[in-house]
């Protein structure tokens, strides 16, 4: 499914009707958010968290490669690989230990091994002056919710 995104509020409202379509039950989901520097990845699991219930800033992961949160019921780790060289690395990440939560990724180029694991993937990219947001099911029930999502995507 393809949806144009002419502005960032776009991408918060299409972070919001993915919000609305998820089911009550997300742990071991994983969420992947591709897209080259400035696509919006970060806005889209900022607006994302925020429509999970968080209320508070959503600090960027780039850092500490994993930020958590425990919102009505649901744990989300809102994941960074940008500074991953290796997959490896995600050892030290304790990858393994993120596997109860909602795992919200941006740069998981960097550890393409992921998306043998994933749900959704979400892909953006520039258009024009906004973006353009591409989303693949990657699993049985990431089928299922982009059936779910793709009515409501852009009204
Ligand atoms: N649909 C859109 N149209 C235009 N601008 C957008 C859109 N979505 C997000 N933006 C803007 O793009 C800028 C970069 O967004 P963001 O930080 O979310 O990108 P990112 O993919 O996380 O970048 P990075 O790879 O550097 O972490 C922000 O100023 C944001 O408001
Ligand atoms: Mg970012």
């Amino acid at each position: 499914m393809r949806v144009h995104l002419p502005d960032a509020a776009a991408t918060d409202a299409l972070a919001t009707r993915l919000h609305a379509v998820l089911p009550a039950d997300t742990a071991g989901w994983t969420l992947l958010l591709e897209g080259e520097l400035g696509a919006g990845k970060s806005t889209f699991a900022r607006a994302l968290i925020l429509a999970m219930g968080h209320d508070g800033p959503v600090p960027s992961p780039t850092y500490t490669l994993v930020e958590p949160y425990q919102l009505s019921g649901r744990t989300i780790y809102h994941v960074d690989l940008y500074r991953i060289a290796d997959e490896d690395e995600l050892r030290y990440l304790g990858w393994s230990e993120l596997e109860k939560g909602f795992r919200l990724v941006e740069w998981p180029e960097r550890a393409p091994s992921l998306a043998h694991a994933a749900d959704l993937r979400i892909l953006l990219s520039y258009s024009n002056a906004g973006r353009d947001a591409e989303v693949i099911a990657l699993s049985p029930r990431g089928v299922d919710l982009v059936s779910r999502l793709e009515p409501i995507a852009s009204t």
